[in-house]
């Protein structure tokens, strides 16, 4: 939701750095995008709305060889996509500009009083209050002074970079829920809403905590904490590098992010199996806290709450510990009924999810042991649980998530698997079979050309659906958001046994159904529902386990190249994915960053 940068050198130009970081942060919010530059002779600021191919255009405009600058990529919630809602936002004067993340939820109020005492608003956002604030509270003058004022007045979950004209050698940047990442390069710092911004400049980076403010300049990082007491935050060195968040040849993030799912799953596996066991350790946990693990409640968005869905089955099934998984946004006003023996378990690609950290903070508050599996490393979600088992894919940058998606999986079938032995059902098999999936995996991926024929005919139809069994059934949820969110196809998901009892009324010549059908104990059942859709006109394309599938009337058929169902669904995944993908293409759709959406969901 929003991408902000910051750049303040001694000397130098801000604006290339400024364009890039905002390219490798666009998959926050696309809606517009704007760059201003701290001059002493005034600020300089260009702004568009569109994607950042708009800002472009007006780059020649700015003044070059400036070393203080911040820039946005703007994910609309108040006001629309509009140059004059495109950040950065300014003060009556003009000596001010802030850009923004979050929201400002007493922005109405305050914009009332501003504009009684005479201040001049240009936009709809909430953002625009923020250099108003600043001149009410002398930010001509002190920027610091008047931004720790102006703190106090400010209701919500946000971050802002601030920068003022009369001190062109400073940035300020707040922290209050969203994320803010300073990196730490000679005589010049970086500030993010995340790495990947500024990974091709430095990979030491600083993470604010929640309620700092950072004064920052190009030879110093002073950080005051939510009490105004001067602190000091590690510096860390980030894993990654910059090749692993760029596209590498492929068309589309999100192709290149499929397709190296079985080397991505290599390096989540690493480490973590020896002699048929799990090593406990390498998830973040403690094998002898496992046995008093009564319960577990997960809460997740999107398709990591679909993760979740499949993991529930997985430690169910193997460990026999009942599992509660919960879409984030409701459990956090559910009053959750939590006992005493739950480990609340949150999963999420980018750690920065707003209701997901919700959950969290409701967990702790309420004394539970918490868990975090995350993709980003530093994110909120990392920092603020008890333990975090992090699923090492890398950069994910397309909106839509694949490859957190399946690396989430294998994660929860490592702990699984790791409770199953702490109850004396240890399943040696299944941990050695764990490391086959790389090498089954990369088959799959190179068997593209029958998915890219389904994806050609599903292109052209108006809807779809999605139909599975247990942790088929949560394959099917994952296989029609993902199709959803990126070719814009109406896409339902059903139980499969469900059908009869309305939804088959839908089903009518030529509809298109995908089934899944990964596990042999429930084929018989699936191939009845998939009858009676046939017998109605359904075009099915069947997703199977191996010699699942000889039998079946279907009219197209992916086999899955193994029959062991509790290793089936990441594979599974992986068709479903590009068949998501190719439909998308041969619609013309911008895969990487669909109309509406953005990557990290940092607003409630
Ligand atoms: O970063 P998170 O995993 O917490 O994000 C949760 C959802 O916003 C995310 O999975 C979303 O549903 C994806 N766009 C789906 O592809």
């Amino acid at each position: 939701m929003c991408g902000i940068v910051g750049f303040v050198a001694d000397s130098g130009d801000a604006l290339p750095f400024l364009f890039d970081g905002l390219k490798r942060l666009e998959y926050r919010g696309y809606d517009s995008a704007g760059i201003a530059l701290a001059t002493p002779e005034g600020i300089a600021t260009q702004k568009s709305q569109g994607k950042l191919a708009q800002l472009q255009e007006l780059l020649d405009r700015l003044p070059r060889g400036v070393p203080c600058g911040i820039g946005h990529t703007r994910w609309a919630t108040h006001g629309r996509p509009t140059d004059e809602n495109a950040h950065p936002h300014m003060d009556c004067q003009g000596i001010i500009a802030t850009v923004h993340n979050g929201i400002i939820e007493n922005f109405q109020e305050l914009k009332q009083e501003l504009m009684g005492a005479g201040h001049v608003f240009a936009s709809d956002t909430d953002t625009e209050v923020v250099p108003h604030l600043l001149e009410a509270y002398g930010g001509d003058k002190d920027l610091v002074r008047a931004v720790q004022s102006a703190e106090s007045r400010l209701k919500g979950a946000y971050a802002f970079l601030a920068m003022s004209s009369r001190q062109p050698d400073t940035i300020i940047a707040v922290r209050r829920s969203s994320p803010l990442v300073i990196g730490w390069g000679e005589g010049v710092h970086y500030i993010a809403s995340d790495v990947s911004a500024f990974l091709a400049n430095t990979r030491q980076a600083q993470f604010l905590e929640n309620g700092d403010l950072a004064v920052v300049t190009p030879q110093s990082v002073t950080i005051h904490d939510g009490q105004g007491q001067i602190t000091e935050r590690p510096v860390t060195t980030i894993g990654w590098n910059i090749r692993q968040a760029e596209r590498g040849g492929y068309t589309h993030f999100m192709l290149k992010e499929i397709m190296e799912q079985p080397d991505v799953w290599g390096d989540c596996l690493r480490g973590r199996v020896q002699n048929g066991r799990v090593v406990v350790e390498e998830l973040g946990l403690v094998s002898r806290q496992l046995p008093k693990v009564g319960r577990i409640q997960i809460v997740a968005a999107g398709t990591a709450y679909h993760a979740g869905l499949v993991g529930k089955s997985l430690i169910e099934r193997l460990a026999r510990i009942p599992v509660d998984v919960a879409v984030a946004s409701e459990f956090r006003y559910q009053e959750p009924v939590l006992t005493d023996d739950t480990l609340v378990m949150a999963i999420s690609q980018s750690g920065e999810t707003a209701d997901t950290l919700a959950c969290m903070a409701l967990a702790r508050h309420q004394g539970m042991s918490t868990y975090a599996l995350v993709n980003q490393v530093g994110s909120t979600l990392a920092r603020e649980s008890d333990r975090v088992g992090y699923t090492h894919a890398g950069p994910e940058i397309a909106v839509a998530s694949t490859k957190a998606y399946t690396t989430q999986i294998l994660v929860l079938t490592l702990l699984a698997l790791a409770l199953a032995e702490a109850r004396g059902r240890a399943r040696p098999d299944l941990v050695e079979g764990l490391l086959m999936l790389p090498a089954i995996g990369q088959e799959i991926v190179q068997d593209l050309e029958h998915i890219q024929d389904m994806a050609a005919q599903l292109a052209q139809s108006p809807h779809v659906f999605y139909i599975g069994r247990g942790m088929d059934y949560a394959l099917a949820m994952e296989g029609q958001l993902k199709i959803k969110e990126i070719s814009y196809i109406h896409a339902e998901a059903y139980a499969a046994g469900e059908m009869k009892h309305g939804t088959l009324a839908l089903i009518e010549e030529g509809t298109p159904v995908v089934a899944i059908l990964t596990e042999e104990r429930l084929a018989g059942k699936t191939l009845s529902n998939i009858l009676e859709v046939k017998a109605r006109g359904a075009r099915v394309w069947a997703i199977v386990g191996k010699t699942l599938g000889r039998e079946l009337p279907v009219d197209h058929l992916l086999s899955i190249p193994t029959r062991e169902p509790f290793l089936s669904p990441a594979l599974a995944a992986l068709p479903l994915q590009l068949l998501a993908y190719w439909t998308a293409v041969n619609r013309g759709q911008d895969v990487d960053q669909p109309r509406n959406l953005a990557k990290s969901v940092t607003v409630e």
